[in-house]
């Protein structure tokens, strides 16, 4: 029902073609969306100008319009809809996969042209409205290859859809928790350190924003594992001048969310690095930030792993079984220590996001694998011991 989608946002970029329709319950949001969003219009001016000295990557040049999509156009793009063409479903809806002719909205035959991913909303979501809108108005303005290209949307009637380029290897959390091959460290660390790179993007600057939705299921990877961060919906501008934080209802995923953030409310870009410690424990444990499948005293995964942390020979026991001894030791050692730092229950003391990187980058190339310094002790017969 249209009548049910109440706005859209006033300040859209790209010239949507809809409707406006007001319903007084919204008015407030509808406020806050529009303001934040002009706001957020400098920010991105200047982000786009600007060199941060995080990645000289960022694109400098006028971002490409985002395209609109009819209803019909992605029918046919993704084949109906076609249930074994769905990449995943999360909170807003199913995910597909579709091709599209390069530079046009126009379908193309599957497995031709452009493949892109296609998400739907559940018809009956008003949060995933909240969502869309917010999607659009941020990814629609930032560019960097640490992020998710927003290709298009489509508003029609009832019906709201995001077209994005196709990350070949899907999540993280895929990866991690659901294929039977484990993900080899060097990829860990390739994975970890461009999602640094995109959330440092995010923070830097006069006007930073926050992210707040930082987990394995948000960071999607393509063929090379290069990894982007995707799932713009509950990004919010961050504070400004003297201002320290934003205070905001609490909003993300439970196992993510910094303690200060639950109890208070304030959202500072430190909540993004707390939730960044999170998901770098999972890829050094293979364990899930929630587990409720595990004993009582290993559900919590942060709970769990602190008191290993700060503790140099007991670290090992926490790196993904999986894994055997193809890890690099040092790179272990390290990973546990930006952890330990990203998880501080103080958030002052965390560290930003570019010195994280900075403590990042070298873990790239190190090839001292556990395996090559494993030296069998012969087993009481004489034989080697496994
Ligand atoms: N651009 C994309 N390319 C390839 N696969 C994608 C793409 N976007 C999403 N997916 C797949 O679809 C799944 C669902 O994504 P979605 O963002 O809707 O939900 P989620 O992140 O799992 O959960 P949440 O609703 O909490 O964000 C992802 O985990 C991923 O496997
Ligand atoms: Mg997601």
């Amino acid at each position: 029902m249209l009548s049910s989608w109440c706005f859209l946002p006033v300040n859209f970029h790209y010239g949507v073609k809809c409707s406006i329709n007001y319903f007084s319950s919204m008015t407030a949001e509808m406020r806050y969306l529009n303001a934040s969003n002009r706001d957020l219009a400098d920010h991105f001016e200047k982000k786009l100008s600007d060199e941060n000295g995080v990645d000289a990557s960022i694109e400098k040049k006028t971002p490409p319009k985002l395209l609109e999509f009819t209803f019909q156009e992605l029918k046919s793009a993704t084949v109906n809809f076609r249930p074994d063409s769905i990449l995943g479903e999360g909170g807003f809806g199913y995910v597909f996969k579709g091709w599209i002719e390069p530079n046009g909205t126009a379908p193309a035959k599957p497995g031709t042209g452009l493949t892109v991913a296609v998400k739907s909303l559940k018809q009956d979501a008003l949060q995933g409205h909240r969502e869309w809108v917010a999607e659009i108005d941020f990814l629609g303005q930032l560019h960097h290859k640490h992020l998710v290209k927003l290709i298009g949307y489509c508003i029609e009637d009832d019906q709201r859809l995001l077209v994005y380029e196709f990350m070949a290897r899907g999540s993280l959390e895929n990866h991690l928790f659901r294929r039977t091959l484990p993900l080899p460290w060097p990829c860990r660390m390739k994975i970890v350190l461009g999602a640094a790179k995109g959330l440092a993007f995010l923070h830097v600057g006069p006007k930073p924003v926050i992210y707040r939705d930082f987990k394995t299921s948000n960071i999607l990877i393509d063929s090379e594992y290069n990894s982007k961060l995707s799932d713009f919906g509950l990004a919010k501008a961050g504070p400004q001048g003297d201002k320290t934080h934003v205070s905001t209802r609490v909003l993300g995923t439970y196992g993510y969310a910094a303690p200060e953030y639950v109890m208070t409310g304030h959202l500072t870009t430190k909540s993004d690095v707390y939730s960044f410690g999170v998901v770098l424990l999972e890829v050094l444990t293979g364990r899930r930030s929630v587990d409720k499948k595990r004993p009582p005293g290993e559900q919590n995964l942060v709970a769990w792993a602190r008191p290993y942390l700060s503790d140099r020979r007991r670290l090992y026991q926490l790196v993904d079984p999986r894994l055997g001894l193809n890890y690099s030791v040092r790179g272990v050692q390290k990973v546990a220590q930006i952890c330990h730092h990203c998880l501080s229950r103080d958030s002052k003391s965390r560290p930003m996001m570019d010195e994280v990187i900075k403590h990042l980058t070298p873990l790239q190339d190190l090839n001292d694998m556990a395996s090559a310094s494993y030296r069998p002790r012969p087993s009481p017969r004489g034989k080697a011991r496994r």
